[in-house]
């Protein structure tokens, strides 16, 4: 079974460069069409609606790896894996902690864009840093990724950096107004504020991780962001409010830890304003985040960003002031 994306017509061409862009869209497989929308067959999971059906196979040899190995290690190899840059980072199951060398091989024969594969240890720590292993290919974890037409350099094992938040990015980007203030409270590399800072937006971004400005640095600059339409600031974003203003969006994107924060920041929405708040929450969908909020505050949408485990899942949940409880003093 082949996972695909359903589009609706109107948006199966540009969902289809944004695949391409990814090097998500599996070649291998032609898309199915169907009456008012078409199915994208893809590499690995991306954010959207997922239907899981067989492929219709092109005429094309497969690119799939797994194809390379044994018919031992394939059953077990999973199909899905995710790329930065040049970069392939794969989790693997206990049972086959022996073949990571011949899964890495054949990752770097089947895709002639990987120059490096990673064995995916987890998230952990106040820095959400990723614990990767080199399994096959150059030592070194920095690369250069692209995402809807921008590029972000950075180290994949000293900054957080998620290629399936792309499409969210893109969401958000779609969202704001030119000149909006946002505040991008736990930055990483800074994806979401160069994003929207493209966009016209005026960007506070704010990250504990010391490597995090660096990579922001060079992320606006390889963007053609100029200095005066950021901040980046160094530092927890307790220690940082009394450095904060008033902003017309806040992305709060520390999914662990996001509504610890939410006395902190939710005050510095202005009226009218949205605060973007990503969540893990079980997929029964008995977590009621706006328990955390006051009075003044609508969740407005809800959506999956994507699954995190059998019972969970990342979400977003886009979070509107009213504009009627102005308080003088707020803007
Ligand atoms: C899940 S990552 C998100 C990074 C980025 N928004 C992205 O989409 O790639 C969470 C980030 O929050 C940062 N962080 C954790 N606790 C923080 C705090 N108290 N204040 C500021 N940043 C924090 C971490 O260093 C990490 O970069």
């Amino acid at each position: 079974m082949i996972k695909h994306l359903k589009v609706p017509d109107s948006e199966a061409q540009e969902s289809k460069e944004f695949l391409e862009s990814i090097d998500a869209l599996n070649s291998d497989f032609l898309p199915i069409k169907k009456e008012g929308f078409v199915l994208w067959p893809l590499n690995f999971a991306v954010e959207g609606e997922i239907v899981e059906c067989q492929g219709l196979v092109t005429k094309r040899s497969s690119r799939d790896y797994r194809n390379r190995l044994s018919p031992e290690i394939r059953k077990l190899a999973p199909r899905a894996f995710d790329i930065f840059g040049d970069i392939a980072i794969i989790r693997l199951p206990d049972e086959l902690s022996e073949s990571s060398d011949s899964i890495a091989q054949a990752l770097l024969d089947s895709n002639s864009n990987i120059s490096k594969v990673a064995l995916d240890l987890g998230v952990g720590g106040q820095y959400r840093l990723r614990k990767l292993e080199l399994i096959g290919g150059e030592p070194g974890f920095v690369s250069v990724h692209k995402e809807n037409g921008l590029t972000f350099k950075l180290d994949i094992s000293r900054v957080y950096f998620s290629p399936r938040l792309a499409m969210e990015r893109q969401r958000i980007s779609e969202l704001v107004d030119s000149g909006e203030k946002i505040l991008d409270a736990f930055a990483g590399a800074a994806p979401f504020s160069v994003t929207l800072a493209r966009r016209g937006c005026r960007v506070t971004a704010v990250d504990a991780n010391p490597d995090s400005e660096k990579w922001a640095h060079d992320n606006f600059r390889l963007n053609h962001i100029p200095v005066s339409d950021y901040r980046f600031i160094c530092s927890r974003i307790e220690d940082a409010a009394a450095d904060l203003d008033y902003y017309d969006r806040i992305i709060m994107n520390n999914p662990t830890k996001s509504l610890s924060y939410v006395d902190l920041l939710s005050p510095l929405v202005r009226p009218g304003g949205y605060i973007h708040l990503y969540c893990m929450a079980p997929k029964d969908g008995s977590l009621d985040v706006m328990e955390n909020f006051g009075s003044e505050f609508e969740c407005t949408r809800t959506r999956e960003v994507h699954p995190y485990s059998p019972s969970t899942s990342l979400m977003v949940f886009d979070i509107k002031r009213a504009i009627s409880n102005v308080q003088s003093g707020n803007q």
